[in-house]
C-alpha cells in the first residue's frame, strides 16, 4: 500500500500527510511529499499508449498524494502537446527542439496540474475558501477549479500588473478578486500571514501539494519522447515551483529506474526580475530578494522567489544553469514562436525560447542536442502586449480595390 508524509526541505521533520499545514512548524522551510510505493505503482502503463488513461495529469495517480481518486476536482489537465519546432530547428542550428505547450491546459497555463490536486486537497481538508497571491494565472486556475468544487475563492493580485485575459478568467469564475497597491511579492506575504487562520485554504506554490500535479509534466514529457530524456530543459521562473516540480518529476522517474539521467535544468528569469540568476551567477547560497521588479512577462516579475533554494538546487544538481533575458529578447522570441511554428505563447511562456535563441548566437547548445522549452501559459492570456507591440492594422475601404492597394498587389495580378 502507498503512504505519503510531508518532509521539511530544511531541517527534515516529517508530519503526516494529511497535516493543514504549508511550512514546517519548527522551522518554517518549505515542505515535500514523499512517497513510500507499494505495488500499486505498477499499474501506471508507462509508454503503452494512451488507451483508458489518456495523457494527463491522472494518468500518474498512483504517484499523486490524494485519498480517494474517485472524488478528484478534475477538468482533464495536463496531457498537453510536445510540439517539435523544425523551423526553429533550422533558423537557430540546434538539433532538436520541442515545445511543450501548457497553453493546451483548461484554463490555458500549467498551473491547472497543481490546482487540479491543491483544490482535490483543499475539499479533503473541508476548507471553505480557498485564497492566493497571483501575477495572474494561478488566480484564473483556483477560481476555477474553487468554482467547479463549490469553494467561495479570494485572489490578491498586484493592482495594474496583471495581463487582462488572466483578470477575467478570474472574475468570470467567480473569485473575490482584490487588487493590491504593492507588487506579487507583498500579495504572497499578506496571504501568508491570513492562512494562518484555517479560514483560509492557501493555494499559491508554498502548498506542496500543488506541486505534485505540475512534476507530472515530466512524467508527459519521457512519454512523449518514447522513453527519452531531452539533453536541456529550458523553463521561466518566476516563483520558482515550477521548475523543482519538474525535477521532481525527473528525479522519480530515475529512481523508478524508468531514466539514468537528468536533463540539465535551464531556469530563464526575466531580467528585471532575476534573484535567482543573480545568486547563481555569484556563486551565492541564497537570493537576494530585489524590491524593484519589472518586466512585460508580467507573469514571472517576482523579486522574492519562495522555492529558490529547490530550483538553485536542481540547476547545479543537473549541470544546468540560470539565465536572464531581457522584455525586448522576450517579445522577439515570442514573435519568432508565433511566426514561425504557430504557437502563440504569452511572454513569460516565451521566455524559454529567448534564451535558447541567445544560447544558439553564442554557441552555448550544440548542434545535436535535443531540448525541451516550457511554453507556460497561452498567448490569448495577455492580449495587449501584442496590441501594444504591433502597429495596428489599417483601416480600409470596404471595397476589393482597397483591400488590393493597401496589399499594394496590383489588381491585374489577382
Ligand atoms: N510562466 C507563467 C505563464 C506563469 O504564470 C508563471 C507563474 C511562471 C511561468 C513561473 O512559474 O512561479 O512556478 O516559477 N505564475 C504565478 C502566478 C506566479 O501567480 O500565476 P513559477
Amino acid at each position: 500500500m502507498r503512504s505519503y508524509w510531508l518532509r521539511c526541505i530544511g531541517c527534515g521533520r516529517e508530519y503526516p500527510g494529511s497535516s493543514r499545514i504549508y511550512t514546517c512548524p519548527a522551522c518554517g522551510d518549505l515542505l515535500d511529499v514523499v512517497y513510500e510505493h507499494g505495488d500499486e505503482v505498477s499499474r501506471i502503463p508507462w509508454l503503452r499508449g494512451y488507451g483508458s488513461r489518456p495523457l494527463g495529469v491522472w494518468r500518474y495517480r498512483e504517484l499523486l498524494p490524494v485519498e480517494d481518486y474517485g472524488k478528484v476536482v478534475s477538468m482533464g489537465e495536463g496531457g498537453t502537446r510536445l510540439i517539435r519546432c523544425r523551423n526553429l530547428e533550422r533558423e537557430l542550428g540546434v538539433g532538436e527542439i520541442y515545445v511543450k505547450y501548457e497553453g493546451d491546459n483548461p484554463t490555458g497555463s500549467f498551473k491547472d496540474r497543481g490546482m487540479t490536486v491543491g483544490v482535490t486537497k483543499a475539499v479533503e481538508a473541508g476548507a471553505r475558501t480557498t485564497i492566493c497571491a497571483s501575477t495572474g494565472n494561478t488566480s484564473s486556475s483556483l477560481a476555477a477549479y474553487s468554482a467547479r468544487a463549490g469553494l467561495e475563492c479570494v485572489v490578491l493580485v498586484p493592482a495594474g500588473k496583471i495581463a487582462l485575459g488572466k483578470l477575467s478568467q478570474a472574475i468570470i469564475h467567480g473569485a473575490r478578486v482584490l487588487a493590491v497597491r504593492g507588487s506579487f511579492d507583498d500579495c504572497l506575504r499578506i496571504v501568508r500571514i491570513l492562512t494562518r487562520d484555517k479560514r483560509f485554504y492557501l493555494l499559491n506554490s508554498i502548498n506542496p501539494f500543488r506541486l505534485e500535479g505540475q512534476k507530472t509534466a515530466a512524467y508527459e514529457i519521457y512519454e512523449q519522447l518514447s522513453g527519452a530524456v531531452p539533453d536541456k530543459l529550458i523553463i521561466p521562473v518566476g516563483n520558482a515551483g515550477n521548475i523543482v516540480a519538474y525535477w521532481k518529476g525527473f528525479g522519480e522517474l530515475r529512481s523508478l529506474g524508468l531514466i539514468d539521467e537528468l536533463p540539465s535544468f535551464v531556469g530563464v528569469q526575466a531580467a528585471g526580475a532575476a534573484p535567482i540568476y543573480k545568486a547563481y551567477v555569484e556563486g551565492a547560497d541564497g537570493i537576494k530578494p530585489i524590491k524593484d521588479v519589472e518586466t512585460v512577462a508580467t507573469a514571472i516579475r517576482i523579486g522574492n522567489p519562495v522555492n529558490w533554494k529547490r530550483a538553485l538546487k536542481a540547476i547545479r544538481e543537473t549541470g544546468g544553469l540560470a539565465a536572464a533575458v531581457s522584455d525586448a529578447e522576450i517579445l522577439e522570441a515570442q514573435r519568432l514562436l508565433a511566426s514561425r511554428e504557430g504557437i502563440f505563447a504569452e511572454p513569460a511562456g516565451a521566455a524559454p525560447i529567448a534564451f535558447l535563441i541567445k544560447a544558439s548566437r553564442e554557441g552555448l547548445v550544440e548542434g545535436d542536442e535535443r531540448v525541451v522549452c516550457i511554453a507556460t501559459g497561452h498567448g490569448l492570456k495577455d492580449p495587449g502586449i501584442v496590441v501594444k507591440t504591433f502597429e495596428k492594422p489599417p483601416e480600409v475601404d470596404a471595397s476589393p480595390d482597397s483591400v488590393l492597394q493597401a496589399l499594394e498587389i496590383s489588381a491585374k495580378a489577382v
